[in-house]
């Protein structure tokens, strides 16, 4: 049950403030997880605010600010490192938590219960598997 997944580095999370990856749960049902720096490694959340299902990150990056992560509909913030968030909408409430590990700067998903699929949202799966995909058919 050790088995890990490597994800990216802690250098390019710090670079680009927040890593967007979609996994699959222990139903089988496909979430999206964000790392986010934390001092000098990373963290990783479920991509959702905890007041509505408002995503963080819908794909250009999420919104930071001083350590926290942004809900870009009614403004909540949550602390990057513990995930808790003391403000707004979605007080006194805790993202969901991912686990990762960190080797020699390279960040593991280890998570029991979450499959890594790919990099990027749900909706960029499509590019790489599902018989529905139309993006990739040329004239
Ligand atoms: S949906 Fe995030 S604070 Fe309301």
């Amino acid at each position: 049950m050790s088995e890990r997944t490597r994800l990216t580095t802690v250098e390019t999370v710090h670079e680009d403030r927040s890593w967007l990856f979609t996994f699959e749960d222990e139903y089988g049902e496909e979430d999206e997880a964000i790392l986010v720096p934390c001092d000098d490694g990373v963290e990783a959340w479920i991509n959702r605010c905890t007041h509505e299902a408002q995503r963080f990150d819908t794909g250009r990056g999420a919104a930071m600010r001083d350590g926290q992560i942004i809900c870009p509909k009614h403004g909540s913030m949550f602390d990057t490192c513990s995930g808790y968030c003391d403000n707004g909408e979605a007080a006194d409430t805790t993202l969901p938590a991912v686990d990762v590990a960190v080797t020699d700067g390279v960040v593991y998903l280890t998570d029991d219960d979450a499959t890594f699929l790919h990099e990027g949202g749900t909706d960029e799966g499509d590019d790489d598997d599902g018989p529905t995909s139309t993006s990739h058919i040329g004239f």
